[in-house]
C-alpha cells in the first residue's frame, strides 16, 4: 500500500474520493467543512438542518463533486463528542474511508486528518496512517480461484494507495505518516503470518519468515534449530515439542540500534504454531482457531520488522520460541516432569499449559542478556476472555513503572492492556508434590497463575506479561481489522520501543 502525505489543497487535489471527519455539533460555517458547502451549493448545511448528518459516530454521508476538477467524491464521517476525539478515532476514521473505497470500487482515496487537542502533527498523522494500512490489509494468498462479484458486497476492491492531507507542520505530518505506514506494515505482516494455517506456518516457516524479515530491514537473526535446543538445555521447549513431527524452533532477532554494550529491550512473543493441547487434548468445537497460538510470536516478528524499518535509536531483541503441540506416542505426558533452562523442573500435570513451558525457556535465554526489560506477549489463557473480554490485554508484571509504561503506550496505541494482580499468594497454587513447581494452578484466576509460573523464569529482569487469548485474533469489529488475526499487540509494542528510544 502507498501512504503518503500531501500538502495539497484539499478542494483542488485531484481524488476519486476525500474522507472528510466532523465532530458532534459541528456548523457547515467555519473552515473545510464550509469550503466543501460552498463547492456543493449548501449541500452539506442542507445536510445537517435537516439533522441526516449530526456527527454522530455512525453518521456517513457521501456527497458528489463537480466535474470540474477536485474530489469526485466527498465522505462526511461522524467523528462523536469533541472531547472525546483522540488518536483511536483518527485511527478509525481514516480506515472507515478505505472500507467505503472498497464498496465504491476505488483503488485511491484522500483522507483529511483532523486537528486532535491532545495530538501533536505527526501523532495524528501517524493514527491516521495506521487507520488506513491496517484497513487495507487482507489475506488471500489461499484462495485458488479469482474473486466473485456478488450483490451483497462481500467482494470489494483492494484498496493501493492513500494521500493523506492536513493542517499543520509539514515535515511533522510526514514523518508521521512514515511512522504510521511502517508500524502498520509490521502489524500486517503479524496477521499474515497469523493467519496462516498450522500446515503452512509451521514453527520452521514462522523461523525462515525471520530470516527474511531480518535480511530485508538489517537485524542479526539466529535460529536455534533441535540440535541446538539441546546443546543449550532448552528441555522445555523440546518437550512441548516431542509429540508433534514438526521441529521446534526458537528464533533470536537483534535491532542495534542503540549505543554499543547498552542494554537491550527484549520482545518475547509465543509462537505455539498449532495448539492442539497435546495428551490433554482440546475440545474440537473452535480447535482450528488454534493456529492463531502464534499470535504472540507473529506480534514479536512485525514489531521487530517496523523497529528495523524505522531506525528506533535503541538496542532490540525479539525472541519467539516455536513448537507444535500435538498428542502421539512420543508426547509429553501429564505428571511428566522435565527441565527448563533455568534449572528448575515442573510436573506438567496438563500438557494443553504448554505456553508458559515455551515461555520458560525463552524468557531464561532473554534475561542472561541482562535487558533493561523484558515484555512478553502470549495467547496464554482462556481465562483472560473472562477477566477483560476483548476489550483489553491484561498485562501483569515485577516492575510497576513498566507495567504503567506498557498501559500507556496501550492508549496511545489504540491496543490497550488492564493490569491484573501478581502477588506471592497466587503462587502457592503451582506447588508440586514431586517437582520445584507445577505447570497449573487450578481454575481460579487463570491468568494469574500462569503468569506467577512466567514470573519464576526471569531471573531479575524487570519484566512484564500480556495475555492477549482475547485480543490478537477475533471477529474483526474495529473498522481497521477484518475477522482472524489482528496483529495485536504490534503496535503497542512498537510505541513501547520507541517510547523507550533515544
Ligand atoms: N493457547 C491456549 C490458551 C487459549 C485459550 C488461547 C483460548 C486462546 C483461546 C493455552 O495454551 C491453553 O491451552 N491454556 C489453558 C491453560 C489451562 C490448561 C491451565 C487454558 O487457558 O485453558
Ligand atoms: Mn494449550
Ligand atoms: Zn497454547
Amino acid at each position: 500500500m502507498q501512504l503518503r502525505y500531501l500538502d495539497a489543497d484539499p478542494l483542488t487535489h485531484e481524488t476519486p474520493l476525500l474522507a472528510v471527519g466532523l465532530t458532534l455539533g459541528t456548523q457547515a460555517t467555519s473552515g473545510l467543512l464550509a469550503r466543501i458547502d460552498e463547492a456543493l451549493a449548501g449541500a452539506v448545511a442542507r445536510a445537517l438542518r435537516t439533522g441526516d448528518l449530526k456527527g454522530r459516530k455512525v453518521d456517513e454521508l457521501l456527497l458528489y463533486g463537480g466535474d470540474s476538477g477536485g474530489p469526485r467524491r466527498f465522505l462526511l464521517l461522524g467523528l462523536g463528542k469533541p472531547d472525546d476525539l483522540d488518536g483511536e478515532t483518527v485511527r478509525r476514521m481514516s480506515a472507515r474511508g478505505v472500507r467505503a473505497a472498497e464498496r465504491l470500487g476505488l483503488e485511491t482515496l484522500s483522507v483529511w486528518v483532523p486537528s486532535v487537542e491532545e495530538l501533536d502533527d505527526a501523532e495524528r498523522a501517524q493514527a491516521a496512517a495506521e487507520g488506513a494500512a491496517l484497513a487495507a490489509w487482507r489475506f488471500r494468498e489461499l484462495k485458488a480461484g479469482p474473486e466473485e462479484e456478488d450483490d451483497e458486497g462481500s467482494s470489494t476492491t483492494q484498496v493501493t494507495s492513500v494521500d493523506l492531507m492536513a493542517d499543520g507542520d509539514g515535515e511533522a505530518l510526514a514523518a508521521g505518516t512514515m511512522t504510521g505506514a511502517a508500524t502498520a506494515r509490521g502489524e500486517n505482516l503479524a496477521r499474515t503470518l497469523q493467519s496462516r494455517p498450522g500446515n503452512v506456518a509451521t514453527p520452521t516457516h514462522i523461523a525462515d519468515e525471520a530470516v527474511r524479515v531480518g535480511g530485508s530491514v538489517n537485524l542479526q537473526v539466529r535460529i536455534y534449530d533441535e540440535a541446538a535446543l539441546r546443546e543449550e538445555g532448552m528441555h522445555a521447549i523440546l518437550a512441548v515439542s516431542r509429540g508433534s513431527h514438526e521441529e521446534a524452533r526458537l528464533i533470536v532477532m537483534e535491532h542495534r540500534g542503540g549505543v554499543e554494550g547498552e542494554p537491550p529491550l527484549i520482545l518475547v512473543g509465543k509462537g505455539l504454531s498449532f495448539d492442539a493441547g497435546g495428551i490433554s487434548l482440546k475440545p474440537p468445537g473452535g480447535m482450528e482457531q488454534m493456529k492463531f497460538d502464534m499470535s504472540g510470536g507473529a506480534a514479536v516478528i512485525g514489531a521487530m520488522q517496523a523497529i528495523g524499518e524505522l531506525g528506533v535509536k535503541a538496542n532490540v531483541v525479539g525472541i519467539v520460541p516455536s513448537a507444535e503441540n500435538m498428542p502421539s506416542g512420543t508426547a509429553l505426558k501429564p505428571g511428566d516432569v522435565i527441565s527448563t533452562l533455568a534449572g528448575k523442573t515442573v510436573e506438567v500435570v496438563n500438557t494443553d499449559a504448554e505456553g508458559r513451558l515455551i515461555l520458560a525457556d525463552a524468557l531464561t535465554y532473554g534475561a542472561r542478556m541482562k535487558p533493561s526489560a523484558m515484555v512478553d506477549c502470549a495467547t496464554l489463557t482462556g481465562a483472560v476472555v473472562v477477566a477483560l473480554g476483548n476489550q483489553a490485554a491484561a498485562v501483569l508484571g515485577n516492575d510497576d513503572d513498566l507495567v504503567a509504561d506498557l498501559i500507556d503506550a496501550g492508549e496511545t496505541s489504540g491496543e490497550r492492556c488492564w493490569q491484573l494482580p501478581l502477588w506471592d499468594e497466587y503462587k502457592k497454587q503451582l506447588e508440586s508434590e514431586v517437582a520445584d513447581l507445577q505447570n497449573v494452578g487450578g481454575r481460579p484466576a487463570g491468568t494469574i497463575t500462569a503468569a506467577c509460573f512466567l514470573s519464576e523464569f526471569v531471573g531479575d529482569a524487570k519484566w512484564a506479561h500480556l495475555d492477549i487469548a482475547a485480543t490478537a485474533y477475533g471477529d474483526g469489529k474495529l473498522p481497521y481489522q477484518r475477522t482472524g488475526g489482528h496483529g495485536v499487540p504490534t503496535r503497542l509494542l512498537v510505541q513501547w520501543v520507541r517510547s523507550r528510544a533515544g
